[in-house]
């Protein structure tokens, strides 16, 4: 096992950590969402309050307690619009984001102010639309700032997250297969793999969430180093 040990090794870091997942309304009764639970981006603001950080947790819908902890700040939001404004509020200061959000590809093109009737449709066509991508918004304006995502995969695990890393100028990507037990969405443990454009990727065993959220706050803190605002 391994334990919440403390240190101070992002002493006077601010990071933001957003966790859980978006939702888009279809109307005002229904909305688009997605299986995140929360536990990761949790787990690692944790762990990185645990080191001493001050943490900006920004979460959407999450399946599990929200942390009471000395040190994190927790900001609810619902849409991938409202998750944007907050994150690049909380960027401004900060010396690191990491998106562990899932976030929401497709909103409405146009939301329906009354609930849709069943009895006005045959049949029910949406029209969605793209939502900003934040990590890639925050990567092309993070300067000397550390900007860390996350690529949720069910296949070519590498290949896509090096392309991810690339396109939206990340620093880092924790990439993993959701396709497998005990990885990703509800799960306690992670599988991972961290890709970076400075070193070749690194594969980490099956580990609980919260061990995954220590390893990936040991690295912030190795980047963050040589790295402040
Ligand atoms: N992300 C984001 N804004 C979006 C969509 C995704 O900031 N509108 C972030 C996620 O928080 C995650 C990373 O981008 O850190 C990768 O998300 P993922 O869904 O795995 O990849 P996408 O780039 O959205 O591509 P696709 O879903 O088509 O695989
Ligand atoms: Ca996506």
């Amino acid at each position: 096992a391994e334990f919440l040990t403390t240190g101070n090794a992002l002493a006077g870091k601010r990071l933001v950590v957003t966790a859980g997942g978006t939702r888009e309304p279809l109307d005002p009764v229904r909305f688009i969402g997605n299986r995140s639970s929360g536990k990761m981006g949790i787990a690692i603001a944790k762990a990185a309050a645990n080191q001493g950080a001050q943490v900006e947790l920004i979460v959407g819908s999450v399946s599990v307690d929200l942390p009471n902890d000395a040190g994190i700040t927790v900001r609810q939001v619902e849409t991938t619009e409202e998750l944007l404004a907050a994150v690049d509020q909380a960027f401004e200061g900060a010396d690191a984001l990491v998106m562990a959000a899932a976030v929401a590809d497709f909103r409405m093109e146009a939301v329906s102010d009354q609930k849709i009737k069943k009895d006005a449709h045959g049949e029910l066509i949406l029209k969605l639309v793209k939502t900003p991508d934040i990590l890639k918004t925050m990567g092309q304006k993070k300067g000397h700032r550390l900007v860390v995502g996350f690529a949720a995969e069910t296949t070519a695990l590498v290949e896509n997250g090096m392309a991810e890393l690339k396109k939206k100028n990340a620093d880092l990507i924790v990439a993993n297969d959701v396709t497998k037990v005990g990885s990703g969405f509800g799960a306690d443990t992670n599988q991972v793999t961290i890709l970076a454009v400075d070193q070749a990727p690194q594969t980490w065993p099956k580990l609980s969430k919260a061990a995954v959220a220590k390893r990936l706050v040991a690295l912030i803190g190795q980047r963050l180093g040589g790295k402040t605002n």
